[in-house]
């Protein structure tokens, strides 16, 4: 079988790859091991795939590490991802300066535990200056958070003269989303066989192409990453035009 690395067009790389990482519980489970296995595991996905994506030049990857409604799961696995991701960023900062990559978050960073947000400030700050790949987590992080607090700092401006009703249009509801400077996903995976969205960048999503895979996250390969890539390279990105009026471009 052809290497499915060749197949990958280099002029036609996705600028803007956003990823649900689904089904950490259930390899645990499959694998007769607790849930934070599982999630232990997702982070050595999270490591290839990270590589992976700076090699072929993607210029922003956004994982959505742990959601708004993620606050609602068992105290004791919240406590345990929270754990999780300050060990993670601690030990993988020297990996993303050598790689050149740039750590961004969105998300309500004020909600994490004190220790992790301030980790998570660290390693913003440490890698500001590095050019390659912009790894974006979205931490704390839901859609309708986003666009309630959107609302609300937008009429925060109005209120200061600083924003009239002709002054919106949605290049500037953009620039009220945690997303601000960031292009729209022109991808967007889900692993583990969910049809769903989730709460997740549902403004910025509008034009993105959908890829779902049953491959439950810790089994998600960097072929299988390449295979999403090629998968995208086929669609016909039309943003409501006909088919003729795209082929001309
Ligand atoms: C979904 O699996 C996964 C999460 C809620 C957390 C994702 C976190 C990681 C991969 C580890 C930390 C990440 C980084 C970026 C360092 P699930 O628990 O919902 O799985 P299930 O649906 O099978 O129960």
């Amino acid at each position: 079988m052809q290497d499915v690395q060749t197949l990958i067009q280099k002029d036609r790389i996705p600028q803007h790859v956003a990823i649900i990482m689904d089904g950490n519980g259930r390899w645990a489970k499959q694998h007769g091991l607790q849930r934070m296995f599982g999630h232990k595991q997702g982070v050595q996905t999270v490591h290839n795939i990270t590589t992976a994506a700076a090699e072929l030049g993607i210029r922003y990857l956004t994982l959505y590490a742990f959601s708004t409604e993620n606050w609602n799961r068992p105290q004791e696995e919240v406590d345990a991802l929270m754990a999780l991701l300050v060990d993670t960023i601690r030990k993988e900062t020297p990996t993303l300066m050598e790689n050149n990559v740039r750590l961004m978050t969105i998300g309500d960073l004020n909600r994490l535990p004190e220790l992790t947000r301030q980790k998570f400030v660290e390693c913003l700050e440490q890698t500001s200056h590095n050019t390659g790949l912009n790894l974006v987590l979205a931490l704390s992080y839901s859609s309708r958070w986003e666009i309630t607090n959107a609302f609300k700092r937008a009429i925060d401006d109005a209120q200061k003269g600083l924003l009239t009703a002709d002054d919106i249009d949605d290049v500037k509801v953009s620039a009220y989303m945690t997303t601000a400077g960031i292009p729209d996903p022109d991808l967007l995976i889900r692993t583990s066989g969910e049809y769903r969205i989730s709460n997740f960048l549902l403004w910025q999503l509008a034009y993105s192409e959908l890829y779902f895979t049953n491959c439950l996250w810790p089994d998600f390969t960097v072929d299988e990453f390449y295979a999403a890539i090629v998968d995208y390279q086929h669609r016909e990105r039309r943003f409501g035009k006909t088919s003729e009026q795209v082929s001309k471009i």
